[in-house]
């Protein structure tokens, strides 16, 4: 299928994410620009729209076209609208959502597919997000490495942010939820092959991931250290500068992502959905 006339897709860095242009997500978009945004953001991994104007009914609806929306298990949503976080920083905290490299929500059986993180107000500087491509740091690995972890499966869990005593990187104005779930536990593979283009990724995520199947703790920390690492080098990341109206569009089976937080004293607000998805494989 053709890209409609009006869409234009620009690479944003030599690996990964792509400025879309010539859309307005508020609309009742057609199907083929529906697909086109579609291919964009699975060849991309992570897509960035400017100047768009969203109420959260309005990007709920932009999200439902690439799926049905899901809820953040320990996180307030919006009262009319639970599948809506509203992401605030304010002036005076210390940390922030999403302040550290991971992948959201890794500790379900069945991950968000995706994200759609939509920028209220902004701070005068600062506050960018960097996203790494999980398929670039793979594909560097050596053979030896990839056929080691190839066969491994990792044990995820909500428990070190969301648990009782875990560190959640929320500011104050966020409200968590059920922190008597958070401990429980799932495995994912190490490496997932991502359902749409077939490619191969890392898996892990230093926010969510405690250990790897089968290996005594020093091994698998040892592990987990050098592929947190690796994953989120430079060579394999990109950068997004907000401003009011931006869009992020992020493939979680592709990408890690890092909400810097280097505006203290100024208020960030974002809105964000997500998308449901499938159980790595
Ligand atoms: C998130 O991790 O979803 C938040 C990203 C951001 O606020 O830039």
């Amino acid at each position: 299928m053709r890209r409609p006339p009006s869409l234009s897709v620009t690479p944003a860095s030599g690996v990964l994410g792509a400025h879309v242009a010539g859309v307005d997500l508020a609309a009742d978009l057609p199907d083929g620009t529906i697909a086109s945004i579609r291919r964009a953001f699975v060849e991309h991994h992570v897509l960035f729209f400017r100047d768009q104007s969203l109420t959260p009914e309005q990007q709920m609806t932009f999200g439902r076209r690439f799926g049905e929306l899901d809820e953040h298990p320990f996180v307030d949503g919006r009262d009319d609208h639970p599948e809506v976080l509203e992401i605030v920083t304010e002036p005076d905290d210390t940390v922030n959502f999403g302040g550290g490299w991971h992948t959201d929500v890794t500790f379900l059986d069945e991950p968000d597919l995706g994200s759609i993180l939509y920028a209220v107000e902004v701070p005068p500087s600062g506050g960018d997000t960097l996203f790494a491509d999980q398929h670039a740091a793979y594909d560097s690995l050596s053979d030896t490495m990839k056929e080691l972890l190839d066969g491994l499966a990792a044990v995820h869990s909500a428990g070190p942010q969301y648990g009782a005593g875990g560190y959640s990187t929320k500011s104050k104005a966020m409200d968590t939820k059920n922190e008597e779930l958070a401990a429980r536990t799932v495995e994912h593979p190490v490496v997932r092959t991502h359902p749409e283009s077939g490619r191969k990724g890392l898996y892990v995520n230093r926010a969510f991931t405690i250990g790897i199947t089968g290996m005594h703790p020093f091994e698998s920390r040892a592990l987990l250290d050098l592929l947190f690492r690796h994953a989120t080098r430079e060579a394999f990341t990109c950068r997004f500068a907000w401003e009011p109206g931006s869009v992020a569009m992020w493939d979680n089976r592709s990408v890690q992502h890092y909400a810097l937080h280097d505006y203290a004293g100024h208020r960030r607000h974002m809105r964000r959905i997500t998308i449901k998805g499938d159980r790595p494989v």
